[in-house]
Order: C-alpha cells, then sequence, then structure tokens
C-alpha cells in the first residue's frame, strides 16, 4: 500500500503545478473515494483510491504504460518549442510528470510508440543486449531479390560499415511497391530505411506494428492510445 499527498500525486498526475493543485482541492473541483476533498495534505492510497478532478477520473497506478498509434509528422520526444510531440497527443486523463516515449520513431513514421513513466522498464526494452523484437511494416519503391532476402537474414551491412543483427523479411503483398514485413532486435538510427538503402530501395511507408509479442491495437486511430495492461505488458517483457 503505498500512500502519497493529495496535492503530490495531483501534481504529478496533471497538468497542474502543486500551488494549483491545492487550490484546486480548496475549490472542491477535487472528489477522493467518490467524495469531495476537504485537505490536499490528505494521503492517497495509490493501490485502492480514486481521484477526481473536476468529474474527471485520474490513473493511479504505479506506473503508467500507454500503446499510441503515432501520426507520421509528429516527434517521438517528449517536449519540443517549435514541432508536436507524442507527449502532446497522450489524453488528459492519462497525463503525469515523467511520463516519456520509451524508444523513438522517425518523424514520418507511423505506429507503435510506448510512452511510460517508468525509466527501468524503457531502459530494459531498449537495451542493446536485450534485443527486443519491433515489428515494422514497410511500403518499398521495388521488388525484393534473393540478394536482400539472404542480406537481411545474415545482416545487412549498412552504407558506414555496420553489419545490422540478422533481420526478418517476407513481403506482405507482392507488387512494384511491395509491402515488406521486418523484424529487427536492434534499433540504430533509420534503420529500416538504411537496410533497404543498401539495396538501392526507398521506404515509401514505415509503420511500427509491434514491440516484442505485443502487436500494436488495430482499434488505435493514429494518434490515439490506450493504457496497456499488465498481461500485454508481460508479452513486451517474456523477451526480456
Ligand atoms: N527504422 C527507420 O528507418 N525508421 C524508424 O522510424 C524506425 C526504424
Amino acid at each position: 500500500m503505498k500512500q502519497e499527498r493529495m496535492d503530490k500525486i495531483l501534481a504529478a498526475r496533471t497538468e497542474y503545478s502543486r500551488k494549483d493543485a491545492k487550490k484546486l482541492v480548496w475549490q472542491g473541483r477535487v472528489r477522493h473515494n467518490g467524495k469531495i476533498a476537504v485537505s490536499p495534505d490528505a494521503k492517497v492510497d495509490l493501490s485502492a483510491d480514486t481521484l477526481e478532478v473536476d468529474g474527471k477520473p485520474l490513473v493511479l497506478g504505479e506506473h503508467l504504460y500507454l500503446m499510441m498509434n503515432k501520426p507520421a509528422g509528429v516527434l517521438s520526444a517528449s517536449r519540443d518549442p517549435k514541432q508536436p510531440t507524442v507527449l502532446d497527443l497522450v489524453p488528459a486523463k492519462y497525463r503525469r510528470s515523467g511520463l516519456f516515449p520509451a524508444g523513438r520513431l522517425d518523424k514520418d513514421t507511423e505506429g507503435f510508440v510506448l510512452i511510460t513513466d517508468d525509466g527501468g522498464f524503457a531502459h530494459r526494452i531498449l537495451s542493446p543486449k536485450k534485443h527486443v523484437s519491433k515489428t515494422y511494416h514497410a511500403l518499398i519503391d521495388g521488388p525484393v531479390t534473393d540478394q536482400m532476402r539472404q542480406g537481411f537474414a545474415q545482416g545487412v551491412a549498412l552504407e558506414d560499415g555496420t553489419v545490422c543483427r540478422p533481420a526478418g523479411l517476407q513481403v506482405l503483398e507482392d507488387g512494384p511497391s511491395p509491402l515488406c514485413q521486418v523484424i529487427l532486435t536492434q534499433g540504430m538510427y533509420h534503420q529500416v530505411k538504411r537496410m533497404f538503402l543498401s539495396y538501392g530501395r526507398r521506404v515509401l511507408h514505415l509503420k511500427r506494428v509491434a514491440m516484442g509479442g505485443l502487436a500494436l491495437d488495430p482499434a488505435l486511430a493514429p494518434g490515439q492510445s490506450r493504457e496497456i495492461s499488465p498481461q500485454e505488458l508481460s508479452a513486451v517483457l517474456e523477451e526480456i
């Protein structure tokens, strides 16, 4: 049972400062276990209690794990003075201090971004030693050759001489611009694009569809996110 002061929790889990969080309570806008809260220093049990601000429930679990379907054009960074970031798209009910995207997608890449406030978990899934798989769908501008299949299976040599770990490559839809599934167990800068470029192919569209054993929820439209359940989290963790 982890207890914390109400104003501290409000400040951590909403956009309000600690000072404003106190005011919220004094203004009668906060409900604690269904009753209007009167004292900002009241203790809240994070595992059992409920808190609402202006009628909207706050997520009180110790750590938050969100799956977001990142749209193209949005940065997978925490904050940027000029451009929209994935954190700007997090629904108000999930906002809290300490959230950040665990891993990066290029600005023009869509799909699965895991957003959390659990630094330890992020460190583990991103650790180069853990090899958590990431699955991508890539539309490319020319056919997949036997040479490419072999290269992906053995480890593609990038233009700077770096040799990638073996990766999965499967054609999902054939044609002049085939749709390919690529499974990586590492995460280098522009890796999918650079791997295809080693064979003269350009990636026309890229989407991450899974991390570890957890697939992006098809019900999430670009820009939407939802909480990852503890069971689902274990599908990501199964590899680490
Ligand atoms: N590989 C890329 O080239 N870009 C991404 O965003 C992710 C993987």
